[in-house]
């Protein structure tokens, strides 16, 4: 192995990602190092070991490495934007946009076809490459194989796209995920996330490892959230997106994956009618 140069692409809510080339081969890949949660670093792993082979996920590329400071995984590098850019991009058609929607849930299909529940959907955690979208960012996920080693009850996902069941502290199931993809559908569909921005922007980076109660205090404060979740219905969302216009398929998609109780909830709806979006 050459000389490696890292680049810092980003810190996210728990790790700092680098990309790292090897000046002698030119080879590419991408670090994902884990300073404090190392307990973390290796639940992710075991993760990433078994979505492994499916196209939709991001792949290791190599053995961890651990060291005094932190544990590192070794992703394949991903060269594209996130998906909370990819939306917001103007020179991106409105069709490219709806049908990159409909890759991240059949993504999000793919990984629950594997026993994986991802437990923090959102705009960031997927990769928009070339005709393609990859899920990253398991270190939140579940399966049965590996289930969640800590106190549950400590943990929920990013406040504005989790699911009534997250924010209670009840168990998670895969239809959670489908109830944050919903949150993100409705955002780019509205413009605004299903539950306001403002009052819960300042919690966007702390909503990881805190106690539930603790955030739901904070949210408590606050006069337009103070009834989630009980506000959260599928009428509530739908009168929001009906009184918006759009396409009636849609808006019962939309509903239909975020349904309050996780089994009235299917995707299929949903991305039969992004498929058709104009
Ligand atoms: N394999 C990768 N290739 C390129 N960029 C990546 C890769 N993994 C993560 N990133 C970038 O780093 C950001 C944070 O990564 P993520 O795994 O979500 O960390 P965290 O758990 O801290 O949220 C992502 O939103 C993305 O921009
Ligand atoms: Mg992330």
């Amino acid at each position: 192995m050459g000389r490696i140069t890292r680049t810092k692409i980003d810190q996210g809510g728990t790790a700092v990602i680098y990309k790292a080339e090897d000046q002698d081969s030119g080879q590419v890949w991408a670090e994902k190092r884990y300073y404090h949660r190392r307990d973390l670093a290796f639940h992710e792993l075991a993760l990433l070991e078994q979505a492994s082979g499916l196209d939709c996920v991001v792949a290791l590329a190599g053995a961890p490495k651990a060291n005094q400071h932190a544990v590192t995984l070794c992703l394949e590098y991903l060269d594209g934007p996130a998906l909370d850019r990819y939306l917001v991009d103007q020179n991106i058609s409105p069709k490219a946009k709806t049908q990159s929607l409909r890759q991240a849930g059949l993504a999000i299909t793919q990984l629950h076809e594997r026993g994986i529940t991802h437990a923090d959907i959102k705009p960031d955690n997927f990769i928009v490459i070339n005709n393609g979208m990859k899920i990253i960012d398991l270190g939140l996920a579940r399966s049965e194989k590996k289930p969640w080693p800590y106190d549950d009850n400590s943990v929920v996902g990013t406040l504005e796209y989790i699911s009534p069941e997250q924010a209670n502290r009840e168990s998670l199931f895969p239809a959670s995920d489908l109830f944050s993809f919903g949150a993100m559908v409705f955002e780019y569909l509205m413009d605004e996330r299903p539950f306001g921005e403002r009052p819960l922007e300042q919690f966007r980076r702390e909503s990881y490892y805190r106690h539930a109660d603790e955030i739901r205090g904070k949210i408590a404060s606050y006069e337009d959230f103070s009834a989630y979740p009980e506000k959260v219905t599928r009428e509530w969302i739908m009168r929001r997106l009906c009184n918006n216009h759009l396409p009636a398929d849609l808006v019962f998609g939309v509903g239909k994956v975020m349904a309050k109780r996780p089994e009235d909830r299917s995707i299929e709806p949903l991305l039969e009618a992004l498929e058709h979006c104009p």
